[in-house]
């Protein structure tokens, strides 16, 4: 937990952001994985962690900006509590440890809603997104569960977004101490990966030392020769001659900040002529990224330029034809890249998801394209000091969805298609880091940078 003075001042300038209605902060319960009492590892939601700082299920919390209170709602532990979890800290002092004034148990938060109601009052509440919160705010506020999502605060959202997209020195702490950890989970990887290994082995070690050093994985590791499938989970298969191994994770602090980072290594510790060709073009347009970053740009400039490069690689290999600008005007590059180059970081991996992409993304300014590839360009808008952004371009060569544009016709006259049959096994590569934006410009986070040209790449793989 920080200093109680952090989250009494987050709560302070919400108040001043919102002035009317009162605010509802559901906390997160725990959910059973196959009877009640066998659950699921406990994760609190982060907007309740942010203002209310209190890592325990079973529990809401109001924040009235006319009277200026700030209620917690929760209840002291049983007898029966106390024999299976040991002694807890009574409720008023989980409170003082936040600067909470009100505590009430968590009976009396129904009753304090109606009320509010009953005044004519809005309550202002964020995107529920776990079916227990949907019963509560269905069974408190008489919303729809098909319209809670919907009937949310735009207002709540907008405050909510505009403190926790800037990151203060504590998080930023935290925020390093995540992508070390998520150093190590890839450094160790890199160097146990060896021919005739099973995929699942390097997840377990790589998941292993994001619970050693934190909480756990900061979403479930993304490891698998077949990187083509963008978010591929099956960790089945042995690692074998010439394939191409990429490994997504990244590790959430004990305060529940994320790092998330993308390496891809050649199986057997040496790339082929062809991989290194593919390699080198991600790389360059990775750090050609970073180089640009800095307040002031949007992000989606910094997508298009990166998409320039990866381009203008494919363009030189053959695969791509035509002049530079109309091929990435047309979207014909995200064949081969269809995300976008990153999203916002935080105590989510993608921060803040839960509300919508485009209040996190997007503003008044920069609206969402409707372009494939573009359109799923999670961070468009302009970058400010303290944004966390990740830098994560990549190039895959996806068999069903080249024969779809080929037999569509789809951007026909910029793509070599007869040229990309040499392609069909490839795979894919993603190299993803993570950056503060700065005064200037950005920084990587954490200590260390994971090795990332093929040189370094192939050095550390040689001595496994
Ligand atoms: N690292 C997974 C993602 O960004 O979607
Ligand atoms: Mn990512």
């Amino acid at each position: 937990m920080f200093l109680k003075e952090v989250y009494v001042n987050r709560r302070d300038q919400l108040k001043k952001d919102l002035n009317s209605g009162v605010m509802l902060f559901m906390g997160n319960s725990d959910v059973g994985m196959n009877y009640p009492s066998n659950v699921y590892r406990f994760r609190q939601d982060s907007s309740f962690l942010y203002f209310f700082g209190i890592d325990q299920p079973n529990l809401a919390a109001v924040i009235d900006p006319e009277s200026g209170e700030d209620i917690l709602f929760g209840d002291d532990v049983t007898i029966d509590d106390i024999i299976w979890m040991g002694p807890q800290p009574s409720m008023r002092d989980k409170a003082d440890r936040v600067g909470v004034k009100g505590v009430l148990p968590y009976n009396k938060l129904s009753e304090y809603i109606s009320d509010v109601i009953k005044k004519g009052r809005k309550v202002h509440y964020l995107p529920p997104y776990r079916d227990n919160t949907r019963i509560k705010l269905n069974q408190m506020l008489g919303i729809a569960f098909e319209n809670l999502k919907q009937e949310a605060s735009v207002d709540l959202i907008k405050a909510v977004v505009k403190q926790r997209e800037i990151k203060d020195k504590y998080e930023i702490e935290e925020m390093d101490k995540a992508a070390n950890i998520g150093y190590t989970m890839h450094y160790t990887a890199m160097k146990m990966a060896k021919l005739g290994m099973v995929e699942q082995e390097l997840v377990g070690v790589m998941e292993g030392i994001s619970i050693s050093e934190g909480t756990m994985p900061s979403f479930p590791i993304i490891l698998s020769q077949n990187g083509e499938t963008l978010h591929n989970h099956m960790h089945h298969q042995i690692l074998t001659e010439n394939r191409l191994l990429v490994i997504d994770a990244g590790a959430e602090t004990n305060m529940h900040y994320a790092s998330d980072f993308t390496r891809t290594l050649p199986s057997g510790g040496k790339f082929t002529q062809q991989q290194r060709e593919i390699y080198t073009i991600v790389s360059t347009a990775n750090q050609l990224a970073i180089d640009m970053i800095k307040p002031g740009i949007t992000y989606r400039e910094v997508h298009l330029s990166a998409a320039k490069v990866l381009a203008q690689g494919l363009i030189n290999l053959g695969l791509l034809k035509g002049d530079l600008d109309e091929v990435v005007a047309n979207g014909a590059h995200a064949l081969f890249m269809p995300h976008g180059l990153g999203h916002q970081m935080g105590m989510d991996v993608h921060d803040m998801e839960d509300f919508g992409e485009d209040f996190v993304g997007y503003d008044n300014v920069t609206k969402r394209a409707t372009q494939f590839g573009l359109k799923s360009l999670r961070m468009g808008k302009e970058l400010k000091e303290g944004h966390v952004l990740t830098v994560e371009p990549g190039c895959y060569f996806i068999p069903a969805l080249i024969e779809k544009w080929k037999n569509e016709g789809i951007n026909s006259q910029y793509i070599n298609f007869d040229k990309l049959k040499d392609y069909y096994t490839f795979g894919g590569i993603r190299l993803e880091d993570d950056v503060l934006v700065t005064a200037t410009g950005c920084r990587l986070l954490g200590s260390k940078r994971l090795p990332i040209t093929v040189d370094d790449v192939e050095r550390e793989m040689s001595q496994n």
